[in-house]
């Protein structure tokens, strides 16, 4: 195949400004390694909402149905906060892709190579050979889509309530995701629950384990209750290879695991389907405090981008050199101001526009 089509979704805050960054990089790619790609832009989320009265219009689905892959900037913030559920943004355009086209595996890759581990918060004596973990979040179950879910009552008898629900065909696919993920690495799972209280937990729990002895006994599967596992991934971050989570506990260790890494401007995402089609985002948000200031850090954007070129186009070999380039710029000691540090380490702040030239650069001296 030669030639590709890929839905740009720039979306609210810094969306659109970190979406620019990574199209000079796709752009690159195209000239430089003469790769037939074609773009289409789509506005979505909160600008869909203030212009064309919905988040998510049904010619954008379609588009998006067309394309090989979507790359996806990030939506929502203080202006639509005060819709309903299913009005917002985060809703109304996300979630609905992400179960539209059955994006059940989310995986996230936490990593931070040993000559930039002075990027991390952690102390460097207890990361000495950098980090390296992929998190795998179940997407389109648990307590984000279960039904009922809703709010009634009024006064102090006002109530809301959601339902966490998982069937063990759901645990079954994302486990299966991980184990198969694992095999490639270290040939370890850790399996993140609440099952000491929670029901969904408990069959959670027990699925994964019952999959493991049958298909994979060569893994090393480990089981930790949620809370122990934000304070053992503080603690000591390289004890971890693949991590295995429930939509709502893989939501939050990803956004401390992108922490652990420096910043969440830097954690990159693919939510993938059984097809391989996928939609590509940063894992943090529209970050509406640094919107327009061409402050953001562009580079989770660029590396989603390179996750688009390895598991829906397979072009493993674009999305290592856009990785690299990645990496050769921080170590270069370019920073945004997020990932700026006060160490003798070289440290030459710029903004969001310049990490995209940067980048860009170093991808046509490949
Ligand atoms: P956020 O991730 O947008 O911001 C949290 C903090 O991280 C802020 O201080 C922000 O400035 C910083 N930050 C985030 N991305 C950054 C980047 N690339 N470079 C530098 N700093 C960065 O999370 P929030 O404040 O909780 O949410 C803001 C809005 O974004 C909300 O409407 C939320 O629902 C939405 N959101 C959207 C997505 C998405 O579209 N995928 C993901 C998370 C949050
Ligand atoms: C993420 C985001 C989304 C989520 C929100 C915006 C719906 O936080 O992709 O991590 O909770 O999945
Ligand atoms: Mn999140």
């Amino acid at each position: 195949k030669n030639n590709y089509r890929i839905a740009i979704l720039p979306g609210d805050g810094i969306g659109p400004e970190i979406i620019n960054q990574a199209l000079k990089i796709i752009n690159a790619i195209k000239n430089k390694f003469k790769i037939n790609i074609t773009t289409t832009e789509h506005i979505i989320g909160g600008k869909a909402i203030n212009l064309e009265g919905s988040p998510l219009s049904k010619n954008t689905i379609k588009c998006c149905e067309q394309s090989d892959a979507i790359l996806f900037g990030s939506v929502g913030g203080p202006q639509w906060d005060h819709l309903s559920r299913i009005e917002r943004p985060e809703y109304g355009a996300l979630l609905t892709l992400r179960k539209h086209f059955n994006l059940f595996a989310n995986l996230r890759p936490i990593y931070l190579p040993n000559n930039l581990i002075h990027l991390s918060p952690i102390k460097p004596k207890i990361i000495p050979n950098g980090l390296n973990i992929a998190c795998v979040r179940e997407l389109t179950g648990g307590i984000y889509f279960g039904q009922p879910h809703g709010q009634s009552g009024t006064g102090l008898k006002e109530y809301a309530f959601d339902t966490a629900i998982y069937h063990r065909f759901e645990i079954e696919r994302i486990a299966h995701f991980a184990f198969k993920l694992a095999q490639k690495r270290h040939k370890h799972v850790t399996s993140i629950d609440k099952a000491n209280v929670l029901r969904t937990s408990m069959l959670w729990r027990k699925t994964v384990s019952k999959l493991a002895t049958h298909y994979y006994p060569n893994i090393k599967l480990q089981h930790l209750y949620v809370d122990n596992a934000a304070m053992q991934l503080i603690k000591n971050p390289s004890a971890f290879d693949v991590i295995l989570c429930p939509n709502l506990f893989g939501d939050i260790l990803s956004d401390e695991c992108a922490m652990i890494c420096g910043s969440i401007g830097i954690l990159p995402s693919a939510s993938l389907n059984e097809n391989n089609f996928g939609l590509y985002e940063p894992a943090g948000g529209s970050a509406p405090d640094i919107a327009g200031k061409n402050l953001a850090n562009p580079i989770a954007q660029i590396l989603s981008a390179a996750l688009l070129f390895r598991y829906s186009l397979q072009l493993n070999h674009i999305a290592t050199i856009i990785e690299k380039s990645v990496y050769e710029a921080l170590t270069l000691g370019y920073r945004t101001l997020d990932i700026s540090t006060k160490s003798n380490q070289p440290n030459k702040i710029i903004g969001t526009n310049e990490m995209g030239d940067i980048i860009t650069s170093l991808i046509y001296k490949k």
